[in-house]
């Protein structure tokens, strides 16, 4: 088959990736890729945001599959235009993508089918004066977000009510946010481990992958600002295959019942962000596509093959759930970012990279915002540069994190940093010991 990956980032590279070593995959295209993408793939005559091009010239080369990465164009309804022109393509309509594009939407569907999360009250616009009042009541922490997609920096945990007032004001202000913080979600905070499960379905049975977990913060030791991702592992222990199973029937079943039920049957991935309570697993967000950088770390452990599985997903017919990735085995991912990131950063510093032969066994460089400078040298072109990932397929954390840090540590540009504990919960409590 012919497959068209949709995408720029470490997310697509992985999924390029692990596309490429299907027997079943004859040509993988990408737009609009990277630097590394290039490596694996060939570039697609259309741009990305141009459905009807996209759709002609997918006809045109025979692509069997469209593998969709990013958000944005599931929430403009990349999905629906290629349907309706009768070829098959991985993600969710845009009426299914709402439960990431809007969390209004979300935390009203969790709630109409009692799936746990965090108590919330939603505000729209001109109701300023409800939400001040609010947040001087309600018990802190206290968490606002922004209701539409705002690349992962809409979401501000206050600890206190000025802190709280002050992010309301810079979500609610247009020339931050736009049209995403207009309707704002004021929510309970929620303590707990975070992990990330990914569940790919074709709206009705689903195959549940690595559960992971993901660094948001900036610094070692979960200091500083938010960020898109500064690393990831998997298998996370903390989600033991006892908890997988509790998440997937609390979870995942009724999410994918209660869209059915709705008229927004969900297919593709769905992104489980979660806190793992003490009341038990609590959804923090819904993600309508796989996560970046998590899918670094789990698409390398999946045991099956990524095509079929993805194939499977858009024409509807997935076998029944099974847990097919290399429980024994790990993964760790830690991101490379540009001087300054998640803050203002400068891009077009060369990158120097070790020899394939100075690169630690099962290492892999996953490119993110890399591009080529005019001599066409490798430079950095985005916040987070590079993944590098190391693969164990038989073996624990511990082996994982020093290849990963061995290769990191061969890899330089200008101003780069990246941090120095991913995975290193997961070592100090081995997988399957609670
Ligand atoms: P989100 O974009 O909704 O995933 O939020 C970004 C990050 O903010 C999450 O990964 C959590 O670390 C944190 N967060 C969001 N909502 C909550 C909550 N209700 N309680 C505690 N932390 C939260
Ligand atoms: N890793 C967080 C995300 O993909 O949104």
């Amino acid at each position: 088959m012919n497959v068209l990956v949709i995408g720029s980032g470490g997310r697509e590279h992985a999924l390029v990736w692990k596309l490429a070593q299907s027997p079943r995959v004859k040509r993988i295209y990408c737009t609009p890729g990277n630097p590394g993408i290039a490596g694996l793939a060939l570039p697609f005559p259309a741009e990305s945001g141009n459905f009807p091009r996209l759709i002609a010239e997918a006809r045109h080369l025979e692509i069997d599959l469209t593998v969709v990465g990013p958000e944005g164009p599931l929430a403009a309804g990349i999905v629906d235009a290629f349907r309706e022109a009768g070829l098959a393509i991985f993600g969710p309509t845009r009426r299914a993508a709402e439960l990431e594009w809007s969390k209004a939407f979300a935390k009203d569907f969790m709630k109409r089918h009692s799936i746990p999360s965090a108590l919330y009250r939603t505000f729209h616009p001109g109701e300023a004066g409800q939400t001040q009042a609010y947040i001087g009541s309600c018990p802190l922490p206290l968490v606002i977000k922004a209701d539409g997609l705002a690349a992962g920096k809409g979401v501000v945990v206050c600890q206190t009510r000025d802190e709280a007032v002050r992010a309301l004001e810079e979500i609610s202000d247009p020339s931050s946010f736009g049209s995403a913080g207009s309707t704002v979600v004021v929510e309970e905070f929620m303590n707990g481990e975070e992990a990330s499960v990914f569940a790919v379905t074709d709206g009705s049975h689903f195959v549940t992958l690595a559960p992971a977990q993901d660094h948001k913060r900036v610094f070692d030791g979960d200091r500083g600002k938010n960020t898109g991702g500064m690393g990831a592992y998997a298998p996370a222990p903390c989600v033991t295959p006892s908890l997988l199973s509790t998440i997937e029937e609390r979870i995942i079943v009724p999410t994918l019942r209660g869209m059915a039920e709705e008229g927004r049957a969900y297919t593709g991935c769905l992104y489980a962000g979660l806190m793992l309570t003490a009341e038990g697993p609590k959804v923090v967000e819904y993600n309508c596509r796989f996560g970046d950088p998590e899918t670094q770390v789990v698409l390398p452990l999946y045991e099956g093959d990524l095509a079929e599985l993805l194939g499977a997903s858009a024409s509807g017919s997935l076998e029944a759930p099974r847990t097919p990735y290399a429980a024994r085995g790990s993964a760790v991912c830690v991101v490379l970012a540009s001087g300054g990131y998640p803050g203002r950063y400068e891009t077009g510093k060369t990158i120097t990279l070790p020899g394939n032969d100075e690169t630690p066994r099962g290492v892999v460089l996953f490119h993110a915002g890399t591009g080529r400078g005019p001599d066409g040298s490798l430079v950095t072109a985005g916040g987070r540069v590079m993944g590098v990932t190391a693969v164990r397929p038989d073996e624990g954390m511990a082996s994982a994190i020093a290849a990963a840090y061995e290769a990191a540590g061969k890899i330089s540009f200008e101003g780069m940093h990246f941090r120095r504990d991913i995975g290193a919960r997961a070592v100090a409590k081995p997988f399957g010991i609670k």
